[in-house]
């Protein structure tokens, strides 16, 4: 309690993108509410969570935009991205079509979003460790040829979810 005199020093725009299905929601849900859905609905249009949080002794209010990967489901693109200085682009380790597509959601990213926004490549789903289809040195060598930061999750497990959300809003800061 208490919270609601709370001076935010900082509010920060971050999306989340990335093919449908690959638990781009449910990370939020997580991140946001530490929850989790195993029969999670696809997103049509745009939804967006709010997380306040300390970092370096400064309150920074995290405002998350999800969006669906399935095109017809999809917001306006420019204005998905309008103010946005950080970017997860998420990819389901065991769907290997998941990543061999981040190629093209950083090229849309790149496209409408501002220059300095910190992307971060995310492998999710890690507890299906038995279903892996994308090694994690593949998405390393990706991310690091494309200067992104990259982390491997679990929305499941509550692995590295507040580390990557947390790591991106740093960088920001
Ligand atoms: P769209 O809204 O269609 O773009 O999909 P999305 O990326 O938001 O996927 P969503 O979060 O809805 O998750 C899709 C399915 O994957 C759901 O059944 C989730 O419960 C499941 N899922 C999400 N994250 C994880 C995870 O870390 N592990 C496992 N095993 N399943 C997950
Ligand atoms: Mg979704």
């Amino acid at each position: 309690g208490g919270d609601f005199n709370q001076k935010i020093d900082y509010v920060f725009k971050a999306v989340l993108i990335g093919d449908s299905a690959v638990g781009k929601s449910q990370l939020l849900a997580r991140f946001s509410r530490n929850e989790f859905s195993l029969d999670s609905k696809a997103t049509i249009g745009v939804e967006f969570q709010t997380r306040t949080l300390e970092i370096d002794h400064k309150t920074i209010k995290a405002q998350i935009w999800d969006t669906a990967g399935q095109e017809r489901y999809r917001a306006v693109t420019s204005a998905y991205y309008r103010g946005a200085v950080g970017a997860m682009l998420v990819y389901d380790i065991t769907k290997r079509q998941s990543f061999d597509h981040i190629a093209r959601w950083l090229e849309e990213l790149r496209g409408h979003a501002d220059k300095n926004i910190v992307i971060m490549l995310v492998g999710n789903k890690t507890d299906l460790g038995s279903l892996r289809a994308v090694p994690t040195e593949d998405a390393k060598e990706f991310a690091e040829k494309e200067n992104l930061f990259f982390i491997e999750t679990s929305a499941l497990e509550a692995t590295n979810v507040d580390t990557a959300f947390v790591n991106v809003l740093t960088e920001i800061y």
